[in-house]
């Protein structure tokens, strides 16, 4: 039986991969194809060792592999057959020229649009995936419907909220999906297009319609306000420690106010992920565009107090360590910047071990799944730094063990064999408040958590 309709999806990241098996893993009606220009990424999703890490993703992906999902690299002719186009490739930060650190750098997406004119010769939907600034549709119509071929694409934006680690949950249950389009005649029957993909699992009531600019923005607005969240709660956190509160307890008493909410609310090291700082600071460099200082100022400061908050739990460390960690073991417990992922970007623990190296102290690394992306982000310093898959063997003769990921298996680790091994007085930070400290207190170690006295 012939494809009903064939979906492809430029980029095969973090974001690509999970949607679009989910996708053929739902719409077994659908050709979906995923391509990328990164040849060994490619023949890592086609192999049994996926580029990412997400639980349950092998099963979803090794389910539909060469029956209706096909990961590629022949670009082209792949946006020829192609009904419909997701792009999701990478949007990482500009790191020069006008706008360096805060704007979006939309290199490969412009790359992206002007390949999919290249290849076409007839017109298609063509679906923003990835995080953009708004109105980048704007900018990739110019693109594509400049062109003297005849053909015609409506762009639609299709943000993705999912969050790392609980990737194929966050797909397979979304809170929504959002969809925005021109409200033009074309533009609506390309939204109910791409809408009438997801009807196949998602409850109808869950799939909104906006406009193609609200669609943009709304997803660097839920970002902002997530992480906003997250800094708040780290700010208190810090006169929680002046003022003998707890930030757990206020965290739980706030948020059982139904209008708070109880999640995103707990105190950290700092938040980490390719989106919260990328998205936050690219809302702070529009509305520098547009002229709304103000506006920029605020959200700015969520991403400084985050910065803060970890370089200032070094520094607690620091302290703790009578000022001086020249030469001494320092155990950093995850690398990943959340738990159930081997994602490193933007991780707080990469500028942890980035400060402690400042101080000449010894960062031994530890991470169930991260290591080896850990060794490819400290590159540059890898004679100063050691890696290990066991958190005992971190932990031996170190002074310090941070805790930086809020890996579950940590809590459930043999403290006493840890302490026993340690240089003593050995100390625990705990930068995600996961380990119970009266317990380590009792066994001998001194503790620091996130806003504890
Ligand atoms: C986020 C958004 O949640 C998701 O909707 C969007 O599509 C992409 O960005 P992600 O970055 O994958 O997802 O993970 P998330 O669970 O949001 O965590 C981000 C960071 O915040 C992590 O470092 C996490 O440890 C930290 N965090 C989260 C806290 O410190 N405290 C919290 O209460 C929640
Ligand atoms: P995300 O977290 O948003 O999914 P990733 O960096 O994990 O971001 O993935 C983006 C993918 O897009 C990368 O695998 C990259 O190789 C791919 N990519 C970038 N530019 C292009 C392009 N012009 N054509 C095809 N793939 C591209």
């Amino acid at each position: 039986m012939p494809f009903e309709k064939k979906i492809l999806c430029i980029g095969a990241g973090y974001v690509g991969g999970p949607t679009m098996s989910m996708i053929a893993k739902k719409c077994p009606q659908y050709q979906v194809k995923i391509v990328d220009i990164n040849e060994a990424r490619i023949a890592a999703w086609n192999s049994g060792d996926l580029p990412v890490y997400e639980p349950g993703l092998k099963e979803v992906v090794e389910s539909v592999r060469g029956k209706n999902l096909f990961f590629g690299t022949d670009i082209e002719a792949s946006i020829k057959e192609a009904d419909i186009i997701f792009v999701s490739v990478n949007t990482p930060t500009k790191t020069f020229g006008e706008g360096a650190g805060r704007a979006s750098d939309l290199q490969y997406l412009e790359k992206t649009t002007r390949s999919i004119l290249a290849a076409s010769d007839s017109g298609k939907i063509v679906v923003e995936k990835s995080t953009l600034p708004v109105r980048t549709a704007e900018s990739m119509e110019r693109i594509l419907n400049g062109n003297n071929k005849g053909i015609h694409f409506e762009i639609v934006s299709n943000p993705e909220f999912l969050a790392e680690g609980t990737a194929i949950a966050d797909l397979e249950k979304p809170d929504r999906v959002l969809i925005g389009g021109h409200q033009s005649d074309e533009g609506e029957k390309a939204v109910e297009e791409v809408a009438k993909i997801y009807a196949n699992w998602v409850p109808h009531e869950r799939i909104i319609t906006t406009n193609l600019w609200s669609s943009e923005l709304s997803k660097l607005a839920a970002n902002a306000f997530l992480a906003q969240r997250i800094s708040s709660v780290n700010s208190l956190s810090a006169l929680c420690e002046k003022s003998g509160a707890n930030i757990d307890e206020i965290a739980g008493a706030i948020g059982k106010d139904s209008r708070i909410g109880s999640k995103f609310l707990k105190a950290s090291i700092g938040f980490g992920g390719s989106c919260f700082k990328k998205d936050i600071l690219n809302l702070v460099y529009l509305c520098e565009r547009y002229g709304l200082p103000e506006v920029a100022a605020y959200w700015e400061s969520v991403v400084k107090i985050n910065e803060w908050q970890t370089t200032r739990s070094v520094k607690r460390v620091l302290r703790s360590l009578l000022d001086t960690i020249v030469g001494k073991k320092v155990a950093i417990f995850g690398f990943a910047f959340k738990s159930d992922t081997n994602d490193t970007r933007e991780s707080p623990a990469h500028l942890v071990v980035r400060e402690l190296l400042d101080e000449r102290a010894v960062p031994v690394i530890t991470d169930y799944k991260a290591l080896p992306d850990a060794k490819r982000d400290l590159a540059d310093v890898l004679d100063k730094v050691q890696f290990t898959e066991d958190p005992y063997s971190a932990a031996f003769e170190s002074h310090a063990v941070l805790l930086c990921t809020e890996w579950k298996q940590y809590a459930e680790l043999d403290w006493e064999k840890i302490y026993a091994s340690m240089t003593k007085p050995a100390l625990v930070f705990d930068g995600r408040n996961i380990l119970d400290h009266d317990k380590l207190r009792k066994i001998g170690f001194e503790v620091m958590g996130i806003g504890k006295a």
